[in-house]
């Protein structure tokens, strides 16, 4: 594993075989729905070595075994699975995704009978940023109403790593710059690097591990909302197919499934009407 180049000992990470790979890339498809082509098993490898030397494996078939093996393999997969996510977010992402959720609120709070509760789902909400943004405006927005509306946010994502973060809700300043001036009462400055959501809007937030995978499992949950943006992109066609008409179920009367926009061509489900609106890409229950 150690090689000279010129007078210099380097480390050199050992190769996955085409065999490894395979059994790899099999076991995030299966698990996870993610794939991972060829081109990319530089990165499976280096990311499975690094949690590798951490735990000091150096053979890739005995950390397979570990990670095949009962519950303290199914704790090491919930680890590995956030090393072979990609977890990058921001607050606001998205801004006409965002418009048209403060949009289809005040619609509903036109035609709902009230007091009502508006739901949200975000369904992979990384490290909290998406669902932290979506609170801060529903928040303001429901002040506004003066108390005949209120919101909850249900959080969710397949790493659990990337869920306890998002718990927390403490970022770094240099996020600040995503976040509109008046919302920034939401939140309190711990330091000059950090900040913290203030603990009236965490209390609106559930967080949870789920692995959209399972959104086919009976259900009788139902959101207003639900945001399901750049994740799709991780999976193959059937599979962002199949993830779609699942979370159909899980909406309410008009509710809304708003996607990233380049995230599906051509899906169409006899059940949702496209939303017409420019920069979106969305879809509502008739
Ligand atoms: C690029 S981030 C997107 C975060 C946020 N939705 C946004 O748009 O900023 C993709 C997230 O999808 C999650 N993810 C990947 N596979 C998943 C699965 N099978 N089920 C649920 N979440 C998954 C990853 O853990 C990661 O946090």
């Amino acid at each position: 594993m150690y090689k000279m180049y010129g007078d210099k000992l380097f480390f050199e990470i050992p190769s996955l075989s085409d065999d490894q790979y395979r059994r790899w890339a099999e076991l995030l498809e299966h698990r996870l729905g993610v794939i991972v082509p060829k081109e990319r098993k530089l990165f499976l490898q280096s990311k499975i070595w690094s949690r590798m030397r951490e735990l000091g494996y150096v053979d890739y078939d005995e950390y397979w075994k570990f990670v095949n093996s009962g519950i303290e393999g199914n704790l090491e997969w919930s680890q590995l699975v956030d090393r072979l996510t990609v977890h990058e977010t921001s607050f606001f992402r998205h801004q006409p995704s965002f418009d048209l959720v403060a949009e289809d609120l005040g619609e509903k709070f036109v035609s709902q009978q009230k007091p009502f509760r508006y739901k949200v789902w975000s369904v992979s909400c990384a490290t909290g940023e998406e669902p932290y943004s979506l609170a801060m405006m529903l928040h303001t927005l429901c002040r506004q109403a003066e108390g005949d509306v209120n919101y909850g946010i249900t959080a969710t994502d397949v790493s659990s790593p990337a869920v306890a973060i998002a718990k927390q809700g403490v970022y770094s300043s240099d996020k600040l710059i995503n976040i509109e001036a008046s919302y920034h009462s939401h939140i309190s400055k711990l330091n000059d690097e950090m900040f913290v959501i203030k603990e009236y809007i965490k209390r609106r937030l559930a967080f949870g591990v789920f692995n959209l995978l399972d959104v086919n499992k009976p259900s009788n949950i139902k959101y207003d909302v639900i945001y399901c943006q750049n994740v799709l992109m991780y999976f193959d066609r059937s599979v962002r197919q199949r993830i779609l008409n699942g979370l159909v179920n899980y909406l309410n009367t008009r509710g809304l499934l708003i996607l990233g926009q380049t995230e599906i061509n051509a899906w169409a489900h006899q059940k949702m009407t496209r939303v017409d609106r420019s920069r979106t890409l969305a879809f509502r229950l008739k």
